[in-house]
């Protein structure tokens, strides 16, 4: 029987997401790292974490599969769960140029999914644990400074459907938080971010390890700080 702590993490086929998988496997947690397809990251490190890392599959995009992924889970007890999934699309178009398709797409995979995952899996998380969703700096509507606007409106609505849930759940004890991780390099952060992940990711993982216990929500950056909405 281990007593190590399990945590869900959910899109940690690469970037910020496959960081994460990797931090708890190095601070010994039991880590459900998911990706939609195979991803050469998280199976090399399976073969660094046999014993700590497991894999699975979910398409945050898609109902049918997240459900999926609840049925699999059914008998799992989590401390954590961490829904970084998420999309950046048409990042320098306004909203008469972009195709709808693309900002669907993003409303979908940063607002819609990562709320359905929480539902999902809120009660197979215990009464003392943490629900993270990444959110981003961009996704505060009173620090909007037109930048990214199609993606930071897509955070925006993660931002109040997490709110909304927080109430739909007011007095229950788990501990939800909106991450904002900093600008990183990765795939969707380019190459022009001011971190790399080795800056943001221990962070914000010290903030979800330090926020177990603390009930309602927050919207924090990587240190933990208080952002606006
Ligand atoms: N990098 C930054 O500067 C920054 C700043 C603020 C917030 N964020 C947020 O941090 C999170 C991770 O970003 P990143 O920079 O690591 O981006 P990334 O390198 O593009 O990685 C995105 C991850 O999300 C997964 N994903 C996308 N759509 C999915 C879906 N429908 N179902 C399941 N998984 C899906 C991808 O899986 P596939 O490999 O299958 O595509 C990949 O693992 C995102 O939510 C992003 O908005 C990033």
């Amino acid at each position: 029987m281990s007593q190590r702590r399990t945590i869900v993490v959910v899109g940690a086929s690469r970037g910020l997401g496959l960081a994460l998988a990797k931090e708890y496997c190095a601070r010994n947690w039991h880590v459900i790292a998911t990706s939609r397809g195979r991803s050469e990251g998280l199976d090399k490190l399976r073969e660094c974490y046999p014993s700590s890392l497991e894999i699975e599959t979910v398409d945050i995009a898609d109902g049918s599969s997240i459900r999926a992924l609840a049925r699999r889970l059914e008998t799992v007890s989590l401390d954590a769960l961490f829904v970084n999934a998420g999309i950046c699309k048409a990042n320098t178009l306004t909203p008469l140029e972009v195709d709808e398709k693309d900002f669907l797409d993003m409303m979908s995979t940063n607002a819609l999914g990562p709320m359905r995952v929480v539902e999902a899996l809120y009660y197979r998380v215990a009464e003392q644990g943490v629900i993270a969703i990444m959110s981003s700096e961009l996704g505060s509507i009173v620090n909007c400074t037109g930048f990214w606007e199609l993606y930071s409106s897509s955070k925006a609505a993660l931002n109040m459907l997490m709110k909304a849930f927080s109430a739909r759940h007011a007095g229950e004890s788990r501990s939800l938080l909106l991450i904002a991780p900093g600008w990183v390099r990765t795939e969707m952060g380019g190459e022009q971010a001011t971190l790399e992940i080795a800056e943001s990711i221990p962070l914000v993982v010290d903030v979800v390890e330090r926020s177990a216990g603390i009930p309602g929500l927050r919207f924090v950056n990587r240190h933990g700080e208080i952002l606006p909405w």
